[in-house]
């Protein structure tokens, strides 16, 4: 079975609002320009212009001493498992983390770690919560060596880690000689959200990177920053997993072009996903949370309809959203315009009406 969206209903026409998630994005016609005049080299001898210009540009961002880049998000978050952990040890994680959920049980596959869940609300747990997580040392406990957090919180509904909270659970895991991770794969739009830079967001964190493939529109790529000798041992792992690449700074352009193009706009995501809770709240059985950014969860089965028949019926009409345990996910993103979303709310309080 694969997390992708369903088979279109008999009829159903072609997906114009897709709100499926912020990697459905396309890239622009001028992100494809750029990527063309890219100039490169080979990324595996460590001699692509543009990737490392990314890497450096990546690494002042995040205010880390060295990047790397790699293929995807999840191949961040299991070398950060692989240079940081050994086999047998033990990480923190939100119960909801995409680690736990969505890559496959690859951390325990490759890196042979377990993970343990902790609770809280909305993606986050407090420093509380890590402690009493904290297992004496002795012969059988497994060893704890890593804290992770992800900035923001998918399945918490894009919320935004207050610093204070992140800058706690942080300190915990470093009195305990832990590493710090940050799974960013949406960090621009908690910097975007709060007015907090990104350097400021993952100071407590050793290690942290940024997906390129979600709101910032690029096809392929995420950069992982840490120490130079964190970054080290990353990219022996690179090479190992089959992620160095050749002439990939044709991506990495389409990388440098987000940077520079795609960020600040990450804001009307944002605006478009509060339009689209506000016009849901007045929908009566519709239940929302109230987004930070540019996920909106919403469970529809108060108005009768499961989240499964819901998406059915809006697939109907052209519309593409997810359906999870519950509840609907709404992305905004590049390709989504407010009047989307204003088509969106006059479909579902249309079906909702019919009923
Ligand atoms: C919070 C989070 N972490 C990691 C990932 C993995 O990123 P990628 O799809 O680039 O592997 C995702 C992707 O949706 C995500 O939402």
């Amino acid at each position: 079975m694969v997390h992708a969206p369903p088979r279109p209903p008999a009829g159903a026409p072609p997906v114009r609002i897709n709100l499926y998630s912020d990697t459905q994005t396309r890239p622009t016609p001028a992100m494809l320009e750029a990527m063309t005049r890219a100039e490169v080299g080979d990324d595996q001898s460590g001699n692509d212009p543009t990737i490392n210009a990314l890497c450096d540009r990546m690494a002042a961002l995040l205010g880390k001493e060295a990047a790397v880049f790699l293929p995807s998000g999840t191949m961040c978050n299991v070398i950060a498992t692989l240079v940081h952990t050994r086999p047998g040890d033990e990480i923190l994680a939100h119960e909801t983390a995409h680690i736990i959920n969505s890559e496959g049980g690859a951390h325990a596959a490759l890196g042979g770690v377990q993970i343990t869940g902790l609770a809280g609300p909305r993606g986050m747990f407090d420093a509380e919560a890590v402690r009493a997580a904290i297992r004496p040392r002795n012969r059988n406990a497994p060893p704890q060596t890593m804290l992770e957090v992800e900035q923001t919180s998918n399945h918490g509904g894009g919320a935004v880690w207050p610093k204070a909270q992140l800058d706690a659970v942080a300190a915990v895991a470093h009195e305990q000689g832990w590493a710090t991770h940050m799974d960013g794969a949406r960090l621009l739009n908690a910097c975007v959200a709060s007015g907090i830079p990104a350097a400021e967001m993952c100071a407590g964190f050793d290690t942290a990177w940024l997906d390129f493939t979600k709101g910032l529109g690029a096809p392929l790529g995420a950069v992982l920053c840490g120490s130079e000798e964190f970054i080290g041992h990353a990219w022996r792992w690179k090479q190992r997993l089959g992620g160095a690449m050749r002439q990939g700074g044709v991506c990495a352009a389409a990388c440098l072009y987000a940077l520079d193009h795609h960020v600040d706009r990450l804001a009307e995501d944002h605006m478009n996903a509060a339009a689209l809770a506000r016009g849901l709240k007045q929908i009566p059985g519709i239940e929302v949370t109230d987004p930070d950014t540019n996920l909106v969860y919403f469970d529809p089965r108060g108005a009768g309809f499961s989240p499964a028949d819901l998406q059915t019926e809006l697939r109907r009409q052209g519309i593409l959203v997810s359906a999870l345990a519950g509840k609907i996910r709404a992305c905004t993103h590049l390709d989504v315009s407010s009047g989307m979303i204003e088509e969106t709310l006059a479909a579902i309080r249309g079906i909702v009406a019919e009923r």
